[in-house]
């Protein structure tokens, strides 16, 4: 059976209390595999960030349970096993590419040389191996992101999270982008999920996963890709709500 990465049980997310608090998310329930590769669309304020930082464990539910079978309990997430892409720049201006990219493995105490050289490795990866001295602002935004996901990777991950990664980018550099993306996934073998209102991107993945005011809707195979060897990975349970 194909390992299950996260597991979604009727979750929801509802921020603040009383007359005032919103419902983000609410009734999810969904498998990540091992393979997949998704794409989470929707309209703005559906509830794409909420589901993503909760696949990420950079949030708690308040109700129902997240877990990740096949990496184990949250503390074991970072750094390495999930890697996480942001929209907005997330590098770290006085540190260098390099040493932005190392961040993760620094962190988890691997010594610095190795962790730099696995930092070369990952920004090769991307294509971006000549950027290694650079600082954050000497990057085009496209660049940037793409040592962004050099950085997610350089834990070998088993899940990449990417929330709107190509939203502040043209064309060419979006293609790049989700280029370097799916790469990285093939590469370490890690599942991808993608939220992101672009259709070309979307268009790169498997599966596509609606979400609509909150709720997650019954997963669409993309059918421009060939389909992946692993199995649907939302379960029949998902059917479209009314
Ligand atoms: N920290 C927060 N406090 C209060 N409300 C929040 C918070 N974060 C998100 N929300 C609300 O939760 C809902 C879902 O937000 P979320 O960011 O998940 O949407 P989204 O689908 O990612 O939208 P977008 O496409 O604009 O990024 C929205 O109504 C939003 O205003
Ligand atoms: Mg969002």
């Amino acid at each position: 059976m194909t390992p299950t990465i996260v597991s979604c049980v009727d979750v929801g997310r509802t921020y603040g209390y009383g007359p005032t608090a919103l419902v983000a998310l609410h009734s999810t329930t969904c498998d990540v595999v091992d393979g997949s590769r998704i794409a989470l669309v929707g309209p703005s304020g559906s509830g794409k960030s909420t589901l993503l930082h909760l696949m990420a464990g950079l949030d708690h539910p308040t109700v129902g349970t997240v877990d990740w079978p096949a990496i184990g309990p949250i503390e074991a997430l970072r750094p390495g096993p999930v890697g996480v892409v942001f929209q907005r720049p997330s590098l770290l201006a006085p540190l260098d590419v390099g040493e932005n990219v190392a961040v993760p493995l620094l962190l988890a105490g691997v010594d610095p040389t190795t962790a730099h050289d696995a930092a070369v490795e990952a920004l090769a990866q991307v294509g971006l191996a000549d950027l290694v001295d650079k600082l954050p602002e000497e990057l085009s935004g496209g660049q940037a992101q793409r040592v962004a996901v050099a950085r997610a990777l350089v834990g070998r991950p088993r899940l990449i999270l990417a929330d709107e990664p190509t939203g502040q980018l043209d064309h060419e550099s979006a293609a790049a982008v989700i280029d370097a993306l799916v790469g990285a996934a093939e590469h370490s073998g890690a599942a991808l999920v993608v939220a992101t209102h672009d259709p070309a991107v979307a268009d790169r993945l498997d599966e596509r996963w609606p979400l609509r005011d909150g709720a997650l809707h019954a997963a669409v195979a993309i059918p421009t890709r060939p389909t992946h060897d692993a199995p649907p990975s939302v379960p029949a349970s998902l059917e479209p709500t009314p």
